[in-house]
């Protein structure tokens, strides 16, 4: 008998076979603690590249490094046990070849156990999807407003808003989708260009600021939770985390100065 713990985890071809169905639920995370809160809820959780900036308090994700998503995936993996798990592959580490992108998404499933990586992709990444699914790895795509692009971009302003660049982003889409990705993810587009994408690809969308109409919706939990004042238009906020932490850390400041706190609940009285 073995001794590990059997998972039962949603795969990527069940992601696929979702295409046009039942909408497919993704959030982010970054610790144990928030995907076991997430994992009965979501069909596939993101271990992105964003815990640079929601987590680690940087300006941009290009500072993101492959040990900070593999120490952050490993702790998703702990949390949770039937969402699809997928990690991001940060900047710099698989963009100028195949070969690199392999190594990097082979230590990130190695050393999290996580089944799936997530790359963003330009007109470039066709070979080197083809490349990771053709050795194991499912990829899942990323295409419209590319955050690590954001220095060539300009910024994380909505994307295609020429005809040129809406046409670069489907054809990008479809390059992905016919490399193997098993879904792809689209941000910060119009709903037109959402549903052209949509329309283009035999694979999932999954939408993030690119309307309802997409396969599925992914949002970076913590802005989803309104644990930040500022967010981009897109993000919908469900709770009010911001307000409830401020509120609750100036209580206990208050109770600490005045002694209410620890009372007789919190403190220890061993009897003889
Ligand atoms: O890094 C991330 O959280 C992402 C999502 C915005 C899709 O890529």
């Amino acid at each position: 008998m073995s001794a590990q713990k059997i998972e039962r985890r949603i795969t990527a071809p069940q992601i696929t076979a979702r295409k046009g169905g039942d909408p497919i639920v993704c959030l982010t995370a970054y610790d144990a603690p928030t995907a076991a809160i997430l994992d009965e809820h979501c069909d596939l959780i993101l271990v992105g590249d964003s815990v640079g900036m929601v987590v680690h308090g940087l300006t941009t994700t290009v500072g993101v490094t492959l040990d900070m998503m593999i120490m952050h995936g490993q702790a998703v993996m702990r949390g949770s046990n039937s969402a699809l798990v997928v990690v991001d592959l940060p900047f710099g580490y698989y963009e100028d070849s195949p070969e690199r992108a392999f190594h990097s998404a082979a230590r990130v499933m190695r050393e999290t156990g996580c089944q799936a990586v997530k790359i963003e992709s330009g007109s470039y990444a066709a070979e080197t999807i083809a490349y990771l699914v053709e050795r194991g790895i499912p990829v899942m795509s990323h295409v419209g407003l590319r955050p690590q692009s954001m220095n060539v971009l300009g910024g994380f302003r909505a994307r295609g808003r020429t005809e040129k660049v809406a046409d670069q982003i489907v054809e990008n889409a479809i390059a992905a989708a016919e490399a193997g990705s098993f879904a792809v993810v689209v941000e910060g587009v119009s709903a037109e260009l959402a549903d052209k994408v949509t329309k283009a690809v035999k694979i999932p969308t999954i939408g993030i600021g690119a309307s309802a109409g997409c396969d599925g919706q992914i949002l970076v939990t913590p802005d989803m939770l309104g644990l930040f004042s500022r967010v981009p238009k897109f993000v919908k906020k469900y709770a009010d985390m911001e307000a409830m932490v401020e509120g609750a850390v100036k209580t206990y400041a208050a109770e600490v100065k005045s002694r209410d706190f620890p009372g007789e609940a919190n403190t220890y009285k061993f009897t003889k």
